[in-house]
């Protein structure tokens, strides 16, 4: 195999971008320029998004003026909330959002009148009263009311409509802090796949739908909830020592630990790990947490693989009280900055995204009629 066609395309550099730093020698990760260790303790989600839509930490006038506009854009179009309705109970929330955001896309089409910051906005604003109109409606409670301005902030316009009451400051803060990790990253599947599709000029509703599509596999982000499934198949310490030794004995794979870029760590799980040691006060989620950090060890021990941002966003999000299911669409939600991000970058240079393959197929040969095929 050449170094062009290595499997999975690793360490192939397929573009350019001024977004974010992953994986470069010497730097820390940097969304535009600014450290995430930084952005986790300092910014807020609404600054991030602004400073990926915008390029530029905006101003104290700038960021209020940004949350309005997005406070104003959380509503759902009726037609939106009947389709909601009528996608089964059992759905994985995931095709929720993928279907509401193409939905979307035939209710307010891309237009010249309609400017992809609006539309970024927009999906930024909605997503959430998507996922939790959907969720709180299967659950009985009937069409809940998604727009209401009483959370300025997106994670805590989350938890309330998740909770059904306003979550506590450190609830809060802790989402907070999740959704500006997810935030963005680079070249990943998902954020790769929405340039693609920005390079055949397709609309902008498509390249976040397909970036939907392909964050929802287990191996990107839907690992967050598959490391939820296996941390909390233990009991105890001890136990997730013997079985973790037990499945990489028989080559399985230990969900939330590895990453394609990051060999040596994940910049992000350190301060993610922090906030979930923080929201493990009561007995049975302290006993969690000892099984999930017992686990990274074996990891370490065994394999000197990292735990990624996953491992413990998991942890983070299931001592939120947050269902394991809306663990990935949560990640929508934060990524679909990243991805509206890499849209306008694409589209301010593009060029149609058409690699070629190494074909290792069989030599030519002749086409033998139907009739003469036995
Ligand atoms: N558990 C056990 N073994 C692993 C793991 C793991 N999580 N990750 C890698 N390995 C082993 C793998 O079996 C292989 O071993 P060997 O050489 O003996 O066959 C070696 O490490 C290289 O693995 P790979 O799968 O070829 O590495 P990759 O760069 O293609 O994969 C990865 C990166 C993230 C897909 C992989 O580490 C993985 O599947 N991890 C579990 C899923 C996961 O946590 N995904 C989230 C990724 S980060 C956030 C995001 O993108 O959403």
């Amino acid at each position: 195999m050449t170094e062009a066609t290595k499997a999975g395309l690793e360490g192939i550099v397929a573009g350019k971008t001024s977004i974010s730093t992953v994986g470069k020698e010497g730097l820390d990760l940097t969304y535009r320029g600014y450290s995430i260790h930084d952005l986790a303790k300092k910014a807020t989600f609404e600054e991030v998004i602004f400073l990926l839509l915008h390029g530029e930490l905006p101003t104290l006038t700038q960021l209020n003026e940004f949350i309005d506009q997005l406070i104003s854009l959380r509503s759902l179009p009726p037609e939106l909330q009947t389709v909601l309705k009528l996608i089964p109970k059992d759905t994985n929330p995931m095709d929720v959002l993928r279907t509401g955001c193409s939905m979307l896309g035939t209710l307010e089409p891309e237009k010249s009148s309609n400017l992809q910051l609006t539309i970024a906005k927009r999906l930024l604003a909605i997503m959430p009263s998507m996922l939790l109109f959907w969720y709180q409606y299967h659950m009985g409670k009937g069409s809940i009311e998604t727009s209401s301005e009483s959370e300025k902030t997106i994670a805590a316009h989350i938890l309330h409509l998740l909770y059904g009451h306003p979550a506590s400051p450190s609830q809060i803060r802790a989402l907070d802090v999740a959704l500006i990790l997810h935030a963005e990253h680079e070249f990943n599947a998902s954020t790769f796949t929405c340039r693609v599709i920005t390079s055949t000029l397709s609309d902008f509703y498509s390249a976040i739908t397909g970036g939907i599509c392909a964050l929802r596999g287990p191996l990107h982000g839907g690992a967050d909830e598959a490391a939820m499934e296996q941390i909390s198949q233990f009991q105890s310490a001890e136990e997730a020592e013997a079985g973790i030794k037990s499945m990489l004995t028989k080559k399985e794979k230990i969900m939330g630990f590895g990453h394609r870029v990051y060999k040596y760590g994940d910049p992000r799980s350190d301060i993610i790990k922090e906030w979930a040691k923080k929201l493990s006060d009561e007995p049975s989620k302290k006993n969690l947490f000892s099984i999930a950090e017992r686990i990274e060890e074996v990891m370490f021990r065994e394999k000197h693989l990292y735990p990624n941002l996953d491992f413990y966003s998991a942890l983070t999000y299931h001592f939120l009280g947050i269902p394991t299911f809306l663990f990935t669409p949560l990640f929508v939600i934060s990524r679909t900055s990243g991805w509206c991000a890499h849209i306008f970058e694409q589209r301010a240079n593009n060029r149609l995204i058409r690699p070629i393959a190494e074909y290792v197929g069989p030599l030519p040969k002749p086409f033998i009629p139907i009739e003469e095929r036995n």
